[in-house]
């Protein structure tokens, strides 16, 4: 099994049924803005997991386009597109193990995530409403941004309803990680697949901090501040690159993919599982932070485990404390807009 799928290379097509036997097939999975630059290449990745048993596309507009497109592939699971409204949402929800929502609009150059916050704050607080009724126990995995109010704003819908577990509410920074390991790589000529950079803090601009000195790395001056950097605003690279047509998708479907796939694999039971992730933690909330993204272990509850930031360097805690102050702001915008518009 580990040849056929070492962690992160899943094969594509369709699996030998000695292999579909060491895995559950059972899992319904949700996208919520599947017809969308993230939407669709997610839900093709999320097609090729022989973990999902039902793959459930919604979208305000294309989702049963890109359920029949994606529906063609020969593997096992069940593809569901859903008409918009009410009705459509309850129905992609129900039943649903984990809900991925890139639903939202994205940067253009010059924006910042945060400036994205008018608009999909409410966007992201109508779905969470409908997820804490239709699928109050599923896993609620927040891509759309700014991830760093976004899920608290999550919290607070859920909280409202009865239903909040912080054990199973997450903001996708995968990307961040995929890509301070990439970037390393290029940097000192290694294999990407084998690094695995520690990321912690938030997801925009000063709140990704890089942890390169755990890695054993040891860049400093103008190559530290070069990579940090880079990591810290990899996201306006796409940006700048797309000129107006978006921000990443491709990356970002792979990350969220991949975060999907651990949180499948620790619900069937497998151990160690660790990805980094923005979730309600007790790291930081002495500072009145309530929400970190560190390193995870992941549990058939979900959350299993919070790790702690461990030992960094002086340089390394600069650019937490920026973070933490940045954060705090971030979080505390989320809150208050669902006091203020629940
Ligand atoms: P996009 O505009 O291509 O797609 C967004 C989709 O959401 C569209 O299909 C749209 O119809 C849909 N949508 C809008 N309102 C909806 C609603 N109420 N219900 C259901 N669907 C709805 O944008 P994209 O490039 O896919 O990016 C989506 C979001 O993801 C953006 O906010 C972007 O900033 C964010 N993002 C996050 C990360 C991360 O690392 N967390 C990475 C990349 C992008
Ligand atoms: C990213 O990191 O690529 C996303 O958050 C999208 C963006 O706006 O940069």
């Amino acid at each position: 099994l580990q040849r056929l799928c070492p962690r992160g290379k899943s094969p594509p097509g369709q699996w030998p049924a000695s292999v579909l036997t060491q895995f559950e097939q059972n899992s319904k999975v949700t996208v919520l803005g599947a017809g969308g630059g993230i939407g669709q290449p997610l839900s093709l990745l999320m097609k090729l997991n022989p973990r999902v048993s039902e793959l459930a596309l919604y979208d305000i507009k294309g989702a049963p386009g890109v359920a029949a497109d994606v529906g063609h592939i020969n593997t096992n699971s069940v593809v569901k597109g859903y008409d918009a409204g009410e009705a459509g949402l309850k129905d992609a929800l129900t039943g649903s193990e984990i809900v991925l929502i890139p639903a939202g609009v994205p940067r253009k150059p010059g924006m910042t995530r945060d400036d994205l916050f008018n608009t999909n704050a409410s966007i992201v607080r109508d779905l969470a409403k409908a997820a804490a009724t239709a699928a109050p126990k599923a896993n609620i995995l927040v891509i759309s941004n700014p991830v760093n109010s976004t899920v608290p704003i999550c919290a607070e819908v859920f909280k409202a309803h009865g239903v909040y577990d912080p054990k199973r509410l997450f903001g996708v920074t995968t990307l961040d990680v995929v890509r301070a390991s990439r970037f390393i790589s290029q940097n000192k000529s290694t294999d990407p697949a084998n690094e695995n950079i520690t990321v912690v803090g938030g997801h925009s601009g000063a709140t990704i901090v890089p942890l390169l000195s755990q890695s054993g790395y040891e860049l400093s001056g103008e190559a530290l501040d070069k990579y940090v950097n880079r990591v810290q605003f990899g996201g306006d690279e796409v940006v700048q690159a797309k000129g107006g047509a978006g921000s990443a998708t491709l990356s970002m479907a792979m990350a969220g993919a991949r975060f999907a796939e651990s949180l499948l694999k620790a619900a069937q039971g497998e151990k160690g599982v660790v990805e980094p992730t923005f979730v309600d933690s007790p790291l930081y909330k002495d500072q009145g932070i309530d929400f970190f993204a560190s390193r995870v272990e992941l549990g058939p509850n979900g959350v299993e485990n919070i790790l702690p930031v461990g030992d960094i360097t002086p340089y390394e805690q600069k650019l937490l404390d920026a973070c933490l102050k940045d954060l705090k702001g971030n979080i505390a915008k989320g809150v208050q807009f669902v006091k203020e518009n629940p």
